[in-house]
């Protein structure tokens, strides 16, 4: 009988464990994740994918031809979703960036993004700015040959309720074009107004 009892008591403390690492680790997903910038053909939406949710606009921009070596300025802008949605608590987003080869990493004293796994992620939701967007800035190294590489950027537009509901995310890819000379600036030709 006392035996028994044993073994109950252990068993649910077990579970009682696992029950508390799994909602730890899942607690950390406002904070940030890796391996779902669409890179390896999932993203976000994997868990944030509500379907009363307004899907966003994301795009990516920075220089698209550059020399072997050099680092660049990139930015990964999500406009659209829940800004748009009255009801949305505290919108705002979050975001996963992988590139193909080359390095990227956090601006200089950047505290809205953190690198894991060789991606940029948010360190916490990001609220929307002025006019509903939500802008992150980061850095990329290119490698040290000539090689065309691809970024490729997850924004997830976030409703900041606290959870993965009334959420939704989308992606996009940026091609840069790594060459040993770059191409002379185009010469303005202005047009004649007749
Ligand atoms: C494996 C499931 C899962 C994936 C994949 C996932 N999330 Fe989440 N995310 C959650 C859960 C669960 C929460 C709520 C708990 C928390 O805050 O961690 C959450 C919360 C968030 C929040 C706060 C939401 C709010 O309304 O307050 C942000 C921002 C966020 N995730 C961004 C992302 C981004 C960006 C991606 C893709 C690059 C992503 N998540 C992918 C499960 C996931």
């Amino acid at each position: 009988m006392k035996f028994k009892i044993t073994i109950i008591a252990t068993l649910s403390m077990l579970l009682i464990a696992a029950f508390l690492l799994q909602t730890h680790s899942v607690g950390a997903l406002s904070t940030g994740i890796s391996g779902f910038s669409g890179k390896d053909s999932i993203y976000c939406n994997a868990c944030h994918n509500d379907a009363t949710a307004i899907v966003p606009t994301v795009t990516m921009f920075g220089p698209q031809i550059v020399l072997p070596g050099s680092t660049h300025t990139y930015t990964l802008k999500i406009s659209g979703g829940q800004a748009l949605n009255p009801a949305a608590p505290a919108p705002g987003g979050g975001l996963d960036v992988a590139a193909s080869a080359g390095a990227l990493n956090i601006l200089a004293g950047a505290t809205d993004t953190r690198v894991e796994s060789g991606e940029i992620t948010h360190t916490m939701r990001k609220p929307v700015d002025a006019n509903g967007d939500v802008f992150f800035s980061f850095e990329w190294t290119a490698p040290g040959s000539a090689s065309t590489e691809t970024l490729y950027g997850a924004g997830n537009s976030v409703n900041g309720n606290g959870t993965n509901q009334g959420d939704a995310a989308n992606i996009t890819t940026l091609d840069i074009y790594v060459v040993d000379e770059l191409p002379p600036p185009q010469a303005y030709v202005p047009i004649a107004i007749k």
